[in-house]
């Protein structure tokens, strides 16, 4: 099943993700974590993705565009995969288009998550990842057994550079407007399911499962 999941930071889309992907035995890709490894790794993909990630802009869209487009076009994809944080323009959403036309396939689901902002700036305020695996946290509401320490693999919590506040009031706002287009964009191809993300983890899975169930 080929899957899209919009929403704004902070909504849920990386946890959720995970587990589907998991149960669905197809790939999660994030664009946020493919650009947080090539930054690590030093590649020509990170030097030029690091000043937009730092400063919580959005990558240009003819880097991100060509990535996924790669991404896709990888055998382990070849069954079906969550798209998690692309497309966020509608340029992007165009291009995505293109890509399973060229490649014969079409987007079956479109899920939005939506929450207040207040709920996600607490979310993303208390957000912990793993420096090792990059396993997500939430210091209240997903805590590990061990305070600061990953449960999967027993590597050092870390904080986001992108959580800062500041940053996060950015995110918001250079993603509100484009998330809403996006939102029109699918409501009008008929595709999107809308989710009510502010709830808690158990009911936003459950809420999600019936999306990816219904015909
Ligand atoms: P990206 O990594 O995609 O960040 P984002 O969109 O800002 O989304 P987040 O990962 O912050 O939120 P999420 O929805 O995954 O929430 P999570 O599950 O972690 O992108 C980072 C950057 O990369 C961008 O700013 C941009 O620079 C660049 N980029 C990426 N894609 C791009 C693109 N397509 N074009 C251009 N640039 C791009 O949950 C958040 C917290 O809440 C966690 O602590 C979690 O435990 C907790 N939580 C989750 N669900 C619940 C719940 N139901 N109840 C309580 N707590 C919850
Ligand atoms: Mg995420
Ligand atoms: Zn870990």
């Amino acid at each position: 099943m080929n899957i899209v999941f919009l929403g704004l930071p902070g909504t849920g889309k990386g946890t959720q993700a995970e587990e589907l992907a998991g149960e669905l035995r197809i790939p999660h890709i994030a664009t946020g974590d493919i650009f947080r490894q090539a930054i690590s790794q030093g590649t020509d993909l990170g030097k030029k993705a690091k000043k937009f990630l730092d400063s919580g802009e959005l990558v240009p869209d003819e880097v991100t565009c060509g990535m996924v487009k790669e991404r896709l076009m990888q055998e382990d994809a070849a069954s079906g995969f969550i798209l998690d944080g692309f497309p966020r323009t509608l340029p992007q959403a165009e291009a995505l288009d293109r890509i399973m036309d060229e490649l014969n396939r079409e987007l079956e689901k479109i899920v939005f998550f939506s929450a207040p902002e207040e709920v996600l700036v607490m979310r993303l305020a208390g957000r912990r990842v793993c420096s090792e695996c990059g396993t997500t946290y939430h210091i209240e509401h997903n805590p590990p057994s061990q305070e600061g320490i990953c449960d999967k693999c027993g590597g050092k919590l870390i904080q986001r550079e992108d959580d800062r506040e500041e940053t996060v009031v950015r995110r918001l706002q250079v993603n509100r407007d484009k998330t809403q287009q996006l939102v029109n964009y699918y409501e009008k191809q008929g595709k999107l399911t809308t989710i009510d993300a502010d709830r808690s983890l158990e009911e936003v899975k459950i809420q999600l499962k019936e999306a990816v169930a219904s015909p």
